[in-house]
């Protein structure tokens, strides 16, 4: 009897720690829980689980939804911000499921490790929609679509770019040390850009990557990691940045170690993004080049919904356009034509 009793109270235990309820179901967080406005039942109710706010990529891809998602254009949204934590985003999914939202858009910071919340979602009816980042699942009808950026080609791209600048500039032979900032490891950027970009450094027996190391996207990171490659290699030709936050971090560790980088500078500095900061930075002669990422998915996504709602069939996987910017282009004007 001792027994049963001590059997009962740790399974009692157990399902207060893992929040379960007799049934095995995920009990309802009545803290995370918000209700849909009464008076507005006709507003399609969207779930955000965005990543963080790690950078100002970030800040300008949450304020596009922001701007979109609003009640005058029909929509109450629920933004979730993770913090950069997985955890975070799979406990954001499954309140927006115990909240019965139309929609879930998510942004994965990792692309493993979603299969199970997104059964739960399927099997609650609800359609999700993956934006920015990829996810890897065993069973693409897991989720609706997904839109984004070609990661791999904006690597590819910074490699071609490399190509062209060092023949343009008589050292297409010379011997070429690199280092590369890395983004999250395991998130859709930093696989795609690495692979990318490798894709091209492999015709060039005379690059040498140095080393790769993660600056997780972050500015202060990203220092961190610039000033490791620093006090470890000596002459270091080219720093590709899988971020311009971390961009911006790598500079200030060069300016800081007595080096300049940029068209005239020391080092070349390659980075991904291409938010306004940035090219104010390549402006004032400290990055060479930035491919562009655009954050601007907040309409495409509403778009999907619309044509969602009348039934109507979306492509499965849609890319936004994206180009590149280099030091030798009218900057003040593109500048004066962007949003972020
Ligand atoms: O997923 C997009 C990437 O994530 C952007 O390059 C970066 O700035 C952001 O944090």
């Amino acid at each position: 009897m001792k027994n049963v009793c001590a059997g009962i109270w740790i399974l009692l235990i157990i399902c207060l720690v893992c929040g379960c309820s007799s049934s095995g179901q995920p009990v309802r967080d009545e803290t995370a829980y918000q209700e849909r406005p009464q008076d507005n039942e006709n507003q399609i109710v969207v779930g955000f689980s965005q990543v963080g706010s790690e950078s100002d990529w970030r800040n300008a891809n949450s304020e596009s939804f922001r701007s979109v998602f609003t009640e005058e254009n029909g929509y109450y949204l629920v933004f979730e911000d993770a913090q950069q934590k997985q955890e975070n985003q799979l406990k954001a999914v499954r309140d927006f499921i115990l909240q019965e939202v139309d929609y879930i858009v998510l942004d994965p910071i990792v692309e493993t490790g979603w299969d199970s919340v997104l059964v739960e979602a399927k099997d609650a009816g609800i359609p999700v929609i993956i934006v920015d980042r990829q996810v890897k699942v065993e069973d693409d009808d897991l989720y609706t679509c997904w839109v984004g950026s070609d990661f791999r080609r904006e690597g590819r791209l910074a490699g071609k770019w490399l190509e062209k600048y060092l023949e343009s500039q008589g050292r297409g032979k010379d011997r070429i040390r690199m280092v590369t900032l890395q983004g999250t490891p395991g998130s859709s950027p930093q696989i795609g850009r690495t692979k990318g970009f490798a894709s091209v450094m492999k015709r060039h027996k005379n690059w040498e990557m140095l080393e790769y190391q993660s600056g997780d996207f972050t500015q202060a990171k990203g220092q961190e990691v610039m000033e490791h490659f620093l006090k470890t290699y000596d002459g270091i030709d080219v720093v590709v940045s899988e971020n311009d936050n971390m961009t911006f971090g790598a500079v200030e560790a060069i300016e800081e170690a007595g080096l300049t980088c940029g068209p005239d500078g020391d080092m070349i500095v390659l980075s991904f993004d291409a938010v306004r900061a940035a090219l104010q930075a390549m402006e004032a002669g400290k990055i060479n080049a930035d491919f562009e990422c655009n954050p601007l998915l907040g309409s495409m996504v509403s778009d999907i919904i619309h044509r969602l709602e009348r039934k109507e069939t979306v492509d499965k996987i849609q890319y936004v356009d994206e180009q590149y910017f280099d030091s030798d282009m009218d900057l003040s004007a593109i500048m004066d034509g962007r949003a972020y």
